[in-house]
């Protein structure tokens, strides 16, 4: 990322784009520590993240998916679910509450089945609800969904709104068009590690750098 400067509104669905290599996971791995920036600043309430470890983000409640699953294959899906720590809440609740996030994406009749065995549509379903244990405040998610069916996609974007309307913040990285266009209040767009436009739905479709990052150059 070269000099590259946004603002995530508080409380809304913002989505992340970009053609492939533009910088978008990297983005996010800068955002939770997984990469330490040589400059900059990443302020969340007030604070600067950055040079923080990934474990200290989190419990400042920003969690995250992984484009390529992330999920404990030899464990099931309740044991992944149940796999994240500092919950804070008695052991019944947190397995009620893993209960309740499984069914939510149809994993319900999964629950003992081996992470590992899941398809791979499931295993980002796994990951989003699994991100969701702890009730954290920031969402951040890398093409959640890639791979997922197109009931199961529609089952998670309903939850998605159903999060904003509780007052989280979520960011998507998502190639679908549609689920950007349709779900996102706010738009940022990157290429070549830079940030190349800034807005709503309807300002970056028809955006003249957009579509040329896109679709190269108009002839
Ligand atoms: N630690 C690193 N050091 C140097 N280059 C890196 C590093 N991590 C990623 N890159 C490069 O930075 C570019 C951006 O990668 P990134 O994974 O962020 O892209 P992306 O926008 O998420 O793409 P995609 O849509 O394909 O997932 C790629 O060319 C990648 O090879
Ligand atoms: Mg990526």
């Amino acid at each position: 990322m070269d000099g590259c400067s946004f603002v995530v509104p508080r409380g809304k669905i913002s989505g992340l784009i970009g053609p492939n290599g533009s910088g978008k996971t990297t983005t996010f791995n800068l955002l939770t520590g997984l990469l330490e920036p040589d400059g900059g600043q990443v302020i969340y309430n007030g604070e600067n993240l950055a040079g923080l470890k990934p474990y200290q983000i989190f419990r400042k409640g920003v969690t995250r998916t992984f484009q390529v699953t992330r999920i404990f294959r030899e464990m099931t899906v309740l044991e992944n679910m149940l796999s994240v720590t500092g919950l804070g809440v008695p052991e019944r609740v947190a397995r009620q509450r893993a209960e309740e996030l499984i069914a939510f994406v149809n994993l319900g009749h999964l629950r003992s089945e081996y992470g590992g065995r899941l398809s791979y549509g499931q295993q980002k379903l796994l990951e989003f609800v699994r991100a969701l244990m702890t009730d954290p405040d920031l969402i951040l998610l890398d093409e959640p969904a890639a791979g997922v069916n197109r009931t199961l996609l529609q089952h998670l974007l309903d939850h998605m709104h159903r999060l904003q309307e509780q007052g989280k913040t979520i960011v998507i990285v998502e190639h679908d068009m549609n689920v950007i266009m349709n779900h996102c209040e706010r738009i940022f767009v990157m290429d070549y590690g830079v940030k190349i436009a800034e807005g709503p739905p309807a300002e970056i479709q028809r955006d003249e750098r957009v579509v040329e990052a896109y679709f190269g150059r108009r002839r």
